[in-house]
């Protein structure tokens, strides 16, 4: 974009000029924090992909509704239920679909924009490389073998993708982009547009807005991190609001136990100063748990809390 420069009081216009350039070991240095290795080029991509895709005509992207939650691609619209007041939908639209193993759904993937199929592999390469440096730090975080935490979440674990489209909203006072929630898996990986601010995460009772760092992720830790880590690492709060003058994407990734996998907090974080706080469950019990919460402000792992 073209900026008039701004003229400061003594006439200088702010420019990027020698006289404004700091020697190259004074600079803040501001990628250095940025390290996770997928390329910058690829994120771009991947969202310019999955723009392309909400900018199909509605009827192009009507053959991925339905009703039915185990189908695998599925275009949905968040909502929450209020006493006396019923359904309100939320100012959002999605777009979900696994990412890995990519044989088992990439022919039922978008064929248009005809990119599609081919950006978002790649993007899920990078990802699933991403997930496991994520696991084995969290596992090293914990004082834990670095194996540990991808073991326990176990084999063949869900591995899906949400992209979340907000488009612009007159009054962001009377909407909500995606209700406040706790992924539910072990690990959410986030990518959003630059230059739009949509997320939002709950600390002591406040809603913060996440702003988005142009080339970084934002690494949500879920529910299952929380309980297998003994409540070590929290699972956080968290919620989209809408923007008035823009449009906003996101993209989410997440690594999720299959149904049959045990979750519990790990024996070795055990002692008698440190008693479990949850209860073994299948992976299958919590997503009961889940869609017997449907339509509220979900509060799925308390159910799993131990009573001390
Ligand atoms: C999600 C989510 C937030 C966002 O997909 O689970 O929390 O910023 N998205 O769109
Ligand atoms: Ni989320």
């Amino acid at each position: 974009m073209e900026m008039t420069p701004y003229q400061l009081a003594n006439k200088t216009p702010l420019t990027l000029s020698p006289n404004f350039i700091l020697p190259e070991d004074k600079r803040p240095n501001l990628s250095k924090i940025i390290n996770h290795g997928v390329p910058k080029e690829l994120c771009q991509k991947v969202l310019a992909v999955v723009t392309e895709f909400f900018q199909l005509p509605p009827e192009e992207r009507a053959q991925y509704l339905t009703k039915d939650h185990s189908k695998q691609v599925k275009v949905f619209n968040y909502y929450q239920k209020y006493d006396g007041i019923g359904k309100v939908t939320m100012w959002s639209e999605t777009f979900s679909h696994p990412w890995h193993p990519t044989e088992d759904f990439t022919h039922l993937l978008p064929t248009n924009p005809p990119q599609y199929r081919e950006v978002f592999a790649e993007y899920a390469r990078a990802i699933g490389v991403l997930f496991d440096r994520l696991l084995s730090l969290i596992s090293r975080g914990l004082g834990l073998d670095k194996d540990c935490l991808k073991r326990r979440i176990g084999e063949k674990p869900g591995l899906n993708t949400q992209a979340n489209y907000y488009p612009a909203c007159p009054d962001p006072e009377l909407t909500m982009g995606m209700p406040d929630h706790n992924d539910l898996g072990s690990i959410a990986v986030l990518l959003q547009v630059e230059g739009v601010t949509g997320l939002q995460v709950i600390k002591d009772g406040k809603w913060l807005t996440v702003d988005p760092v142009p080339d970084a992720f934002v690494i949500n830790l879920a529910d299952q991190t929380q309980v297998l880590s003994n409540g070590k690492f929290k699972s956080v709060g968290h919620r989209a609001i809408t923007n008035k003058l823009l449009p906003r994407l996101s993209l989410g990734m997440f690594y999720t136990p299959n149904n049959d996998t045990v979750i519990g907090p790990i024996e070795d974080l055990i002692d008698e100063e440190n008693p479990p706080k949850y209860r073994k469950y299948s992976f299958k019990e919590y997503m009961e748990e889940f869609y017997k919460q449907e339509g509220k402000r979900r509060r799925v792992k308390e159910a799993f809390e131990l009573q001390r």
